[in-house]
């Protein structure tokens, strides 16, 4: 059963061109000359893409969903959090799967699974955080990469929870590169973050703002060095995940000037998003909740040297970081002390739409959208070429971009199960017309279309770091 998308222009992280798109079910067949259509036969489904992109799905490389966390669960399963990411033009996420301490990796691998298993509308791959790696779980760490599990997060934040002292680090590291699997590394340095926590709630400093001043700049560079110089010594290649501020991507250029193989990310809530947010309205503090996130959103002469970083080639992906609490009931936990304030903001669903005004301002082309959202994030994490680009042979995940289409980013129209957006009211020029995940259309004219919804989406295995 072939599908013709006609009339369309293609556009991949290096070219874009006018081409008929065939799709032969899961896979893209063919892209044709639209004026030898007639050679190429028939098809049983035929969508007119004229004046429209066809982009690669997008690739969420960073999600936390139905994930316990500061004493509460992310708002999101992997049915409405999947489902959301679709209608916002996103056909595979990576997720992470969160090793107890104590505990096996398997242990956390098989409760990802069973989260996510009959539930996720569109395909999804798995990092591993690892929490606690004593010899039996460093060995422990090939079966999981051999299950396709190929990236290990690793935290320098969060002291009695996830970090892990260097040594540990650097032995997670060390067998990270003897398996080909790739080190991601969440580098705030916690534990003077949290001396200066406990000092501010000491005093009476409680609002949400103080989330943000308590987890300085400095924190984050010094950590990413040491995350830096740590994978330099264990000679491996190492991943910044969140990257939110400019003199943590100096210590990534610096690394990468070089000839180290350094790669970072940043999320749309760095780029659109500041640390004014966090102060809230003036009548209510505590609506800065809502974006209170780590590391925490910066003050926004930040964002030029992101965008910069991102044109220059120094950020290789744009990723969500989607970790939603609802305001209610959720974010409320930390009314009368930030720090219990659940970390985490919404944003699977509204990426490719922000990002999308960057392409309208000028700030990034159209292929360099198309990089950062898709074809980066699945080479660096090995899901490329069966994701991240339009070509023969290629997962048929694609994005019918209308770039004509107005949409209004609102609680009440999107679809992620929580009580807010952090962009209420934006409204954009940009939007997807139809969405296809292994061949199948799933999205049309803003409804989810498939006739199967939860436990559509395959576990993908990943290859290892490839680069
Ligand atoms: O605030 C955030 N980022 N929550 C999710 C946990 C993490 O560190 O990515
Ligand atoms: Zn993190
Ligand atoms: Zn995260």
């Amino acid at each position: 059963m072939r599908t013709l998308i006609k009339n369309g222009t293609v556009v991949t992280a290096s070219e874009t061109f006018a081409a008929d798109v065939w799709i032969d079910g899961a896979k893209i067949a063919a892209l044709t000359d639209p004026e030898h259509r007639d050679r190429f036969g028939q098809a049983a489904t035929v969508l007119d893409a004229a004046g429209k992109y066809i982009i690669p799905g997008g690739i969420d490389a960073h999600t936390h969903l139905d994930m316990p966390f500061g004493g509460t669960t992310s708002s999101d399963d992997f049915d409405s959090g999947t489902v959301a990411a679709a209608h916002g033009g996103t056909t595979t996420i990576i997720d992470f799967a969160i090793q107890k301490k104590g505990e096996s990796l398997r242990k956390a691998l098989d409760e990802w699974h069973a989260k996510a298993e009959g539930k996720a509308a569109i395909d999804y791959a798995f990092h591993m955080i690892a929490t606690d790696v004593p010899p039996p779980v460093l060995e422990e760490m090939g079966a999981i990469v051999r299950e396709g599990v190929t990236s290990f997060k690793l935290f320098m934040a969060y002291p009695g929870v996830l970090l892990l002292d260097d040594q540990s680090i650097f032995r997670a590291m060390l067998r990270a590169g003897e398996l080909g699997a790739l080190t991601c590394m969440h580098a705030e340095t916690g534990l003077p973050i949290d001396v200066l926590v406990e000092r501010a709630i000491q005093k009476g400093n409680r609002a949400p703002i103080f989330h943000a001043l308590m987890r300085p700049e400095a924190a984050e560079a010094t950590g990413t060095e040491r995350a830096i110089a740590l994978a330099e010594m264990a000679h491996v290649p190492v991943y910044m995940v969140h990257l939110s501020a400019e003199r943590a991507l100096a210590r990534v250029m610096e690394a990468r000037d070089r000839g180290l193989p350094t790669y970072a990310e940043t999320c749309p809530q760095y780029l659109f998003l500041s640390e004014d947010d966090l102060r809230g309205r003036p009548d209510d503090p505590f609506e800065g909740s809502k974006f209170v996130c780590t590391p925490p959103l910066r003050p926004k002469h930040h964002h030029d040297h992101l965008w910069r970083g991102l044109r220059n080639y120094d950020l290789q992906v744009v990723s969500t970081d989607h970790c939603p609490f609802c305001f209610k009931g959720q974010k409320e936990l930390g009314r009368d002390d930030f720090s219990k304030i659940p970390n985490g903001m919404p944003g699977i669903e509204t990426r490719l739409y922000l990002l999308w005004e960057a392409v309208r301002e000028n700030k990034i082309s159209m292929n360099r959208f198309v990089e950062i959202t898709a074809t980066a994030p699945a080479k660096i994490f090995g899901l490329y070429p069966k994701k991240g680009t339009v070509a023969v042979g290629a997962d048929a995940d694609l994005v019918i971009w209308d770039p004509g289409k107005e949409a209004l980013l609102s609680q009440k129209t999107l679809h992620m199960r929580v009580d807010y957006t952090p962009f209420e009211g934006k409204k954009v020029i940009g939007a997807p017309e139809a969405v296809f995940s292994r061949g199948e259309l799933i999205i049309k004219d803003d409804q989810f279309v498939a006739a199967r919804k939860q436990g559509r989406g395959q576990f993908i295995r990943r290859g290892t770091f490839n680069l």
